[in-house]
């Protein structure tokens, strides 16, 4: 029988994450964070100290494990990662290490993968679009750009990091003009996707609105 797949795809913020762990728990799915698996290889680029920007330096892609645990933790060779990749430092990194062919094409099987294996809640940039074009509900997440620093700004202050919010904004445009102007599966929103804006609603009303899509669709 068919694994059942949900595409979560839009900008760095609009709630994509927030709101697919919470629709995997309703649905009873797995929660893939494809971001995370970006941000873990950017860990490992930057530890290395290669020149990110060099295609040929990312030979270590091959020997590299990247982990999802169940509870959400992700390991890197075994090695756990999950408050470190979180940092500006990954965050400012990531969309050079993701526009990498080598790196892209490790994770994006990676990702089909469990998706054939498993129901599955999947979010990132490129879901809808390129790793799951079949995927049975697809969502894209937005909100403005001021709401969507705000949240950063406000989850930082939750943990105790203080940050400033001009920069944060800053940050974002930037992250999302690289992400969306890649060459290689740029973020985009997929032609057959559900365009939902978050800007003015809580993390309730969203859950609520695409459990009633999905509930309709599957
Ligand atoms: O979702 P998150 O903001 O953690 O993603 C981090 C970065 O990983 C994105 O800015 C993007 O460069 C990259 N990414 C990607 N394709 C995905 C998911 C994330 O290129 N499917």
């Amino acid at each position: 029988e068919k694994n059942i797949s949900i595409a979560v795809d839009g900008p760095a913020g609009a709630g994509k994450s927030t709101i697919s762990k919470l629709l995997a728990k309703q649905l009873e799915f797995i929660y893939i964070d494809t971001g995370a698996m970006y941000r873990a290889i950017t860990y490992k680029a930057l530890k290395l100290g290669i020149d990110t920007q060099d295609e040929t330096m990312y030979e270590f892609i091959d020997d590299t494990s990247i982990t999802l645990t169940k509870d959400n933790r992700v390991l890197v060779d075994e090695h756990e990662v999950t408050e470190e990749i979180r940092s500006t430092e990954i965050s400012n990194n990531v969309s050079i290490v993701s526009s990498i062919k080598t790196v892209r094409e490790k994770l994006v099987s990676l990702q089909r993968n469990i998706a054939e294996k498993n129901h599955v809640v999947m979010d990132g940039r490129d879901i809808g679009t390129n790793v799951l074009p079949n995927a049975d509900v697809k969502f894209y997440l937005n909100a403005s750009v001021d709401v969507r620093a705000k949240r950063r700004y406000l989850e930082n202050s939750k943990k105790g990091i203080e940050s400033n919010f001009e920069q944060i904004k800053q940050d974002i445009i930037k992250r999302d003009y690289l992400d969306s102007t890649r060459e290689l599966n740029p973020l985009r929103k997929a032609d057959d996707a559900i365009e939902v804006d978050t800007s003015a609603l809580s993390i309730d009303e969203v859950v609520n609105k695409l459990i009633v899509i999905i509930k309709r669709k599957v």
